[in-house]
């Protein structure tokens, strides 16, 4: 059954919405190609720190390794915030990390579900996907100018196209009822701007990281890999312990987990 929901609106996210900075200036649209398209048109155009873009549905929303994030206008939260200054970390990859805790804390805190962060930015629950996150960032004079960063959450999705079914769930699917759109995206906001104020990994992301004590597999110079997950560093690398008791820190890319997703080592 396809869930009616009503459109977000600026009026009812900024109320009550206890940020500083992030969602203060919110556009909210019905339709876009990508939100992390329209925030990078703002950041061009000089828009402050925090500006936000949602939409209701996108026609190109955009996975991360250039993948395509299925974006229908049925039960999905699809939103972008632009950060600059002050607001964007040392290392900047760090960024996404913090923007997936934020996320996480916020679902458990909300709706009490065993929400857990596959390194380096998905969000799962029972093993399955209820979100995603893709940064993208622009430069000026060789220095980061801004980055935006924007986040998929499915919140009242009932069904998902055949190949990601196995893999995706929803906080309607888990919690059994709908939930408000505008609560997740305020709660994400006041979780992630204080994250950024500090600016640094917290503990609390290796406490929520799935991924530990877990073997993995991942390909580095076109050669596949396969280790166990032991730690992340302060900037934000997954370190995994090789057969021959090596530890390699993987920066980027693609890491399959055992168990997660359904998937095998
Ligand atoms: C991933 O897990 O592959 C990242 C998915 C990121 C999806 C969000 S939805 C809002 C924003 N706009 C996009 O086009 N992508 C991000």
């Amino acid at each position: 059954m396809i869930q009616q929901q009503s459109a977000l609106t600026p009026q009812e996210i900024l109320h009550g919405l206890s940020t500083r900075v992030l969602g203060q200036k919110i556009d909210c649209l019905s339709v876009t190609d990508s939100t992390n398209t329209e925030v990078k048109k703002l950041a061009e155009s000089g828009a402050p720190d925090g500006s936000t873009v949602t939409a209701e549905r996108q026609t190109g929303g955009k996975g991360r390794l250039g993948r395509v994030w299925d974006s229908p206008p049925t039960g999905g939260l699809y939103f972008t915030v632009l950060l600059r200054g002050k607001h964007l970390p040392e290392p900047l990859t760090n960024i996404t990390l913090l923007a997936g805790l934020a996320v996480c804390t916020a679902l458990r805190e909300l709706f009490c579900v065993d929400a857990r962060i596959k390194w380096p930015n998905d969000i799962v629950v029972d093993s399955k996907k209820i979100c995603g996150i893709l940064a993208e960032a622009g430069f000026e004079n060789g220095r980061v100018s801004w980055a935006a960063v924007g986040i998929g959450i499915n919140v009242n999705n009932t069904a998902f196209p055949e190949e990601l079914a196995y893999r995706a769930t929803s906080l309607l699917l888990e919690t059994g009822k709908p939930q408000s759109r505008c609560t997740v995206l305020q709660q994400v906001l006041e979780k992630f701007e204080p994250l950024l104020e500090v600016g640094i990994l917290p503990q609390a992301y290796t406490d929520l990281c799935i991924s530990l004590d877990k073997q993995v597999s991942f390909t580095q110079n076109r050669q596949t890999f396969i280790g166990q997950a032991r730690g992340i560093t302060p900037d934000g690398e997954l370190l995994v312990v090789l057969p021959d008791n090596s530890t390699v820190a993987v920066g980027s890319g693609e890491v399959v987990v055992q168990g997660i997703y359904g998937e095998k080592v």
